[in-house]
């Protein structure tokens, strides 16, 4: 859910969700990752916050512009990708998500990589890559939602620390689903 009514007076943060696929965009199927990736914020996240989603076909321009209009003029703190990830000709999510980064936090593919790994040989097809664009952390997941499940809770702890120190709103965990570190 969008629990934006939670923590009255606390900042909402904004959290794009972009997802990133030819067929989906055309509406030719329904779009599943972008969907997976709302329920897990609204699992995962107690204090309040509003999604910004975006369904954009696998165009490395628009997802650039996309991606730079989330971070730059909708102020959101995180935005997460979902699909465009692999390998095959249309797949550009992660270049337009380096061409866009102020700084790489090539750590975050790694984890969701090493994490993928044992539950399907394919995630290391994922080339997926985060990073921060001014103040925003951006992050690639793949287009499944198994898989967009399974990368966020590899990366999440890190999270509200990241989002603390490019200056973001306090983002709050439930510690039952995911224990937020915070070493500053
Ligand atoms: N990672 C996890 N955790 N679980 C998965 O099922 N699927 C893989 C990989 N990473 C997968 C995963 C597959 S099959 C592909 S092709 C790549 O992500 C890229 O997916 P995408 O093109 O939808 O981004």
């Amino acid at each position: 859910m969008d629990n934006s009514s939670a923590g009255r007076g606390a900042a909402v943060a904004r959290i794009g969700i972009v997802s990133v696929s030819d067929r989906a965009s055309r509406g030719e199927y329904e779009d599943r990752g972008g969907p997976a990736v709302k329920a897990y914020l609204g699992e995962v996240l107690t204090s309040p916050w509003k999604a910004t989603t975006r369904v954009i076909p696998d165009e490395e321009d628009l997802i650039r512009a996309t991606l730079a209009e989330l971070a730059d003029e909708a102020g959101c703190c995180l935005v997460v990708t979902t699909g465009g990830t692999g390998p095959a000709s249309r797949d550009v999510t992660p270049e337009a998500t380096a061409a866009v980064l102020d700084k790489e936090l090539a750590g975050f593919g790694e984890a969701m990589r090493a994490v993928s790994r044992p539950h399907v040989p394919t995630a290391i097809l994922s080339r997926q890559t985060a990073g921060v664009r001014g103040s925003a952390l951006i992050i690639n997941l793949p287009g499944s939602p198994k898989a967009v499940r399974e990368c966020l809770d590899a990366v999440f702890a890190a999270v509200p620390d990241c989002v603390d120190l490019i200056g973001g709103p306090r983002l709050e965990t439930d510690p039952d689903r995911v224990r937020s570190y915070r070493p500053h």
